[in-house]
């Protein structure tokens, strides 16, 4: 037997968000609410962690795979009944449970480890996580007797108007001793609505178990519960200002944090600069003194050092060192773009590989290639990759010069130190040291590179 076990509450309806998606996995900052809980019970205790779920409830199942147990829920009956679930999975597996609902994301593992102490450390049925620092709106009140011992918790909805003025308020994150808990949970009769009460334990335990002691959060807002989008937006912007602060405290400067959005799952070297109006996005990383921004969009990409990216737009695209991008380039998944590299403006990438050195100064679309070293590719040129039904790939070899406007029509290949002319419509491989002008293009006498014209 462990001394801890967690069980997360996650089969509620969210009727309040009125989504399709279920309620714990709404993202805050890229990261679906009931994995910002699982992540910090997994870090505060090390039992197994049981997630009461809705019956079909594939989609949670997929996103939190293995790294929790599931139970069912088969009706929403309540928090009450939701804990019921978990006695058949727990039952003499752990001295002391952990609860916790899916929409509090807030919570920080510091907190739950202070809850565990307190628990620990009292021979309390139940410790229970209070907080005065969030607004009260729809959360249970705590109800203390003239020595400050805590009675009951009355929900808001059932609360008058002297119960509904107090400022404690139930974070929804309690510790309880199993042999205590199971039996107790069969003592709970359903509201008039049909509704079991998880906080109606509160009240049994004050009444006749060993009692009830509390503990209280460390910052403001952990305990914040989530139930409507009004309340996501709140919870959204505590969120990215803690990870903003973490940012900067680690040595990344952010010139505004207002306009400035960073997930969860990024991670910014020292002395990287995010200019304003710009996110960071999925499992985005940013390496050493680069600067991002302003208005840039870095969504599931790698940057490596001392990389430059002005008013542009990266999604599954790696750039190496000293690149720079931008203003107003796309690049798009499988984009690779090697150490110091330099992509100007209007150009896009997908699928491509630009060699070290390259640089594609203006209006070009590179798609499905792979560009060889310190190639130029001239303002215009494009690769005509698709042909309506596949996409073909092109090859450029290294230091070959791409004349402006040049259409590349896949397959083909350019080869090494060969010259395109403006306008070339290439439609045939050229060879290694060779100049191919017109449209189509043929193969010309190569006198020396650059002749043929281009950026
Ligand atoms: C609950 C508490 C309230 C507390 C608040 C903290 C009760 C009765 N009220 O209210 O005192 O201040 O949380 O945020 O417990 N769930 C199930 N099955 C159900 C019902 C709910 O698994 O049948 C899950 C939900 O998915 C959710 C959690 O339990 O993650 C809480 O349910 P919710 O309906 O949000 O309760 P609140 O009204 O917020
Ligand atoms: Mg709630």
């Amino acid at each position: 037997m462990s001394e801890w076990a967690a069980v997360v509450l996650a089969a509620g309806q969210g009727r309040r968000m009125h989504s399709s998606l279920p309620k714990v996995l709404h993202p805050l900052c890229g990261k679906e609410m009931v994995r910002h809980v699982v992540d910090a019970v997994r870090e505060a205790q090390g039992g197994p962690v049981l997630l009461i779920v809705a019956p079909g409830s594939d989609d949670l199942r997929q996103r939190l795979g293995d790294q929790v147990r599931y139970a069912e829920q088969e009706r929403p009956l309540g928090t009450g009944h939701a804990l019921m679930q978990a006695e058949r999975a727990l039952k003499g597996m752990a001295d002391h449970l952990l609860v916790m609902h899916g929409d509090t994301p807030l919570i920080q593992t510091e907190t739950l480890k202070r809850l565990i102490a307190q628990h620990e450390d009292s021979a309390a049925a139940i410790t229970l996580l209070t907080s005065s620092l969030v607004p009260p709106e729809g959360l249970g009140r705590i109800l203390r007797d003239a020595s400050g011992q805590v009675v009951r918790i009355v929900e808001e909805e059932d609360a008058d108007e002297g119960q509904r003025a107090i400022r404690e308020v139930n974070g929804g994150m309690y510790a309880f001793r199993a042999e205590w808990l199971w039996p107790a949970l069969r003592l709970l009769s359903p509201s008039p609505s049909g509704q079991y009460y998880l906080t109606d334990l509160v009240a049994i335990a004050a009444r006749e178990g060993p009692g009830v002691s509390t503990a209280s959060s460390v910052e403001e807002m952990e305990t914040f519960g989530v139930n409507n989008r009004v309340q996501l937006a709140q919870a959204e912007r505590a969120m990215r200002g803690r990870i903003l602060t973490r940012w900067m405290l680690a040595g990344v400067t952010v010139v505004d944090p207002l306009s400035t959005y960073v997930d969860a799952d990024v991670a910014v070297g020292e002395d990287t600069v995010i200019y304003p109006n710009t996110t960071l996005s999925g499992r985005t990383t940013v390496g050493q003194r680069c600067k991002i921004g302003p208005n840039s969009m870095l969504d599931d990409s790698a940057v490596g050092d001392d990389c430059t990216v002005v008013a542009s737009m990266l999604e599954g695209a790696t750039l190496e060192s000293g690149v720079d991008v931008g203003p107003f380039s796309h690049l798009r998944p499988g984009a690779v773009i090697e150490s110091e590299v330099h992509i100007g403006n209007f150009a896009e990438v997908k699928n491509s590989r630009l060699g070290r050195g390259v640089k594609m100064g203006h209006f070009s679309y590179m798609g499905d290639v792979q560009v060889g070293k310190n190639v130029n590719i001239g303002a215009g040129a494009i690769t005509c990759n698709y042909d309506g039904v596949n996409h073909n790939p092109t090859t450029i070899g290294d230091d070959a010069f791409i004349g402006c406007d040049t259409m590349l029509v896949a397959p083909v290949k350019v080869g090494e130190r060969s010259v395109t002319g403006a306008g070339a419509v290439v439609n045939r491989d050229v060879p290694p040291d060779s100049l191919a002008v017109g449209v189509p293009a043929r193969l010309r006498k190569r006198t020396k590179k650059g002749e043929a014209g281009s950026s």
